[in-house]
């Protein structure tokens, strides 16, 4: 055994678990004060990304002009390639809030996210034509038109010059397949869609983000912002064009809206001058696959909330802290502890944490006493709290440039994180009090309607009545 630590101190005084808490307290806390500094940082990004082209956060003009009259209709097809699954919806759009959805998923894998791009695409077409196969054959099949308009979300950033176009910018939250950053992703998808010659035009390719807009907004029209806290994290709102220099030159109508794709999850990418990065984002940052970039999403989603988590774990076995004379090899894998378990962690109503206990032993084959378990269940509150305070700070940006403070707002929530982890959304409401004050209380998130499904079919309705009318 050790009688010394590595500074050289006697054992009597190596740090306890309490000292390193209160140590990553002050590390991952973040004051009302330099939340306001965000704020104000990131507020100038999102200007900055309106005038220019190629700026950090990218400000995507999405051609999705202005919201839902409520009186589209129709049945459309969507096919939504998120972080983690694989979606294809039927949705019948109704009018007046109304629509009705017929869903089915598939998982991705690993292999499938770092193999070719075109591949991923045929993979996509192929899921879509076994579900067209099930949902249009005996009696519906008569109902099935002889080319249906399909709404694609591709929630990765792509720099659009009309909405059924997109040229991937980059991959994130992990996918890597090569052979598709910098190329039309619409055109790519097509080309499987003929391949495997599914009766079907796409009329849109959609963000998450977007979708989720729109659909929030044709439930509910206060709604003016839209977040997803799941494997990313983004948000989308809409602008008027003539505070989009960057498409002045375009001859849009200056008076008319279109809605934006921040991308805001690319905030303080590379530079890492405004956000409160500990070394445990450092090292979550250099090790994944597209370092300096998302630097305000590997603070926040659901990909990366579990594996911070672990690296704390981690340093605090190598100190000789945490699982004494246990073998603790199973946590030396990146990305093995889910953020649902910090979810489940902070959960856990009993006094024992009984779940945390259970969650070490069964998936780590370790266990734990009672004050590793308390310090892992304040651990997960301080990560997952930084997370909902960090987002409030995107929202308090939009909120803020837009002048919606006053009259108040409603942001369409959707993901994992906002969805699962207890707390989350009353976590970023205080976040917006501690910012804003008492009126912060006038901005709320909600639960959003389904964007990737819903807010697709509604945008492929919009975009269809517009190319109708000969606007397109
Ligand atoms: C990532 C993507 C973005 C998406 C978000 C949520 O940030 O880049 O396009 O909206 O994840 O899925």
């Amino acid at each position: 055994t050790r009688t010394h630590d590595e500074e050289g101190l006697p054992h009597a005084t190596k740090k306890t678990m309490a000292d390193h808490l209160r140590r990553l307290e002050s590390l991952f806390t973040l004051t009302p004060q330099r939340m306001r500094m965000i704020v104000e940082a990131f507020k100038e990004a999102l200007e900055t990304g309106l005038e220019k082209n190629d700026q950090v956060v990218p400000m995507i003009p999405t051609y999705v002009f202005g919201w839902p009259t409520s009186k589209e209709q129709g049945d459309f097809l969507a096919l939504d390639l998120g972080g983690t699954n694989l979606r294809v919806c039927l949705v019948t759009v109704q009018g007046n809030g109304q629509f009705e959805l017929t869903q089915s998923k598939y998982r991705l894998t690993e292999e499938q996210k770092q193999d070719d791009g075109q591949k991923l695409f045929d993979f996509c077409a192929e899921c879509l034509k076994t579900f067209i196969e099930s949902n249009f054959s005996g009696e519906n099949e008569v109902k099935a038109p002889a080319k249906l308009p399909l709404g694609f979300t591709f929630s990765y950033p792509c720099s659009q010059a009309k909405i059924d176009h997109g040229v991937l910018i980059r991959w994130t939250k992990g996918f890597g397949a090569p052979n598709t950053e910098g190329n039309d992703v619409a055109a790519m998808f097509r080309k499987s869609l003929e391949k495997y010659q599914l009766p079907v035009t796409l009329t849109a390719l959609i963000n998450d983000t977007t979708g989720t807009l729109l659909a929030s907004h044709y439930v509910n029209p206060k709604t003016k912002i839209a977040v997803i806290f799941g494997t990313g994290c983004n948000a989308a709102y809409m602008e008027r064009v003539e505070n989009i220099p960057k498409i002045s030159k375009l001859g849009i109508d200056p008076s008319s809206e279109m809605a934006i794709n921040c991308e805001w999850g690319a905030f303080d990418s590379f530079e890492h001058e405004h956000l409160p990065r500990t070394k445990y984002d450092t090292i979550v940052d250099e090790s994944s696959n597209k370092p300096g970039e998302q630097a305000f999403e590997k603070l926040i989603s659901g990909r990366y909330l579990g594996e911070i988590l672990r690296l704390v774990i981690c340093e605090l076995i190598d100190d000789g802290v945490l699982f004494l004379g246990q073998n603790t090899y199973k946590l030396e894998v990146a990305y093995c502890f889910d953020t649902a378990f910090l979810s489940l962690m902070e959960s856990d109503p009993t006094d024992e944490l009984l779940m945390i206990i259970g969650i070490f032993s069964h998936f780590f084959a370790v266990e734990t006493t009672l004050a590793e378990r308390q310090f892992f269940r304040a651990l997960a509150k301080l990560i997952g709290k930084r997370a909902a305070r960090l987002s409030a700070c995107g929202i308090a940006a939009i909120v803020s440039k837009m002048g919606y403070l006053d009259e108040g707002c409603l942001v369409g929530a959707d993901g994992s994180l906002y969805n699962k982890y207890p707390g989350f959304p009353d976590r970023v409401h205080e976040g917006l009090v501690d910012i804003f004050g008492d009126k912060g209380r006038n901005i709320l998130t909600c639960r959003a309607e389904d964007g990737s499904g819903v807010g697709s079919a509604i945008i492929a309705a919009m975009t269809k009545v517009r190319k109708d009318a000969g606007i397109y």
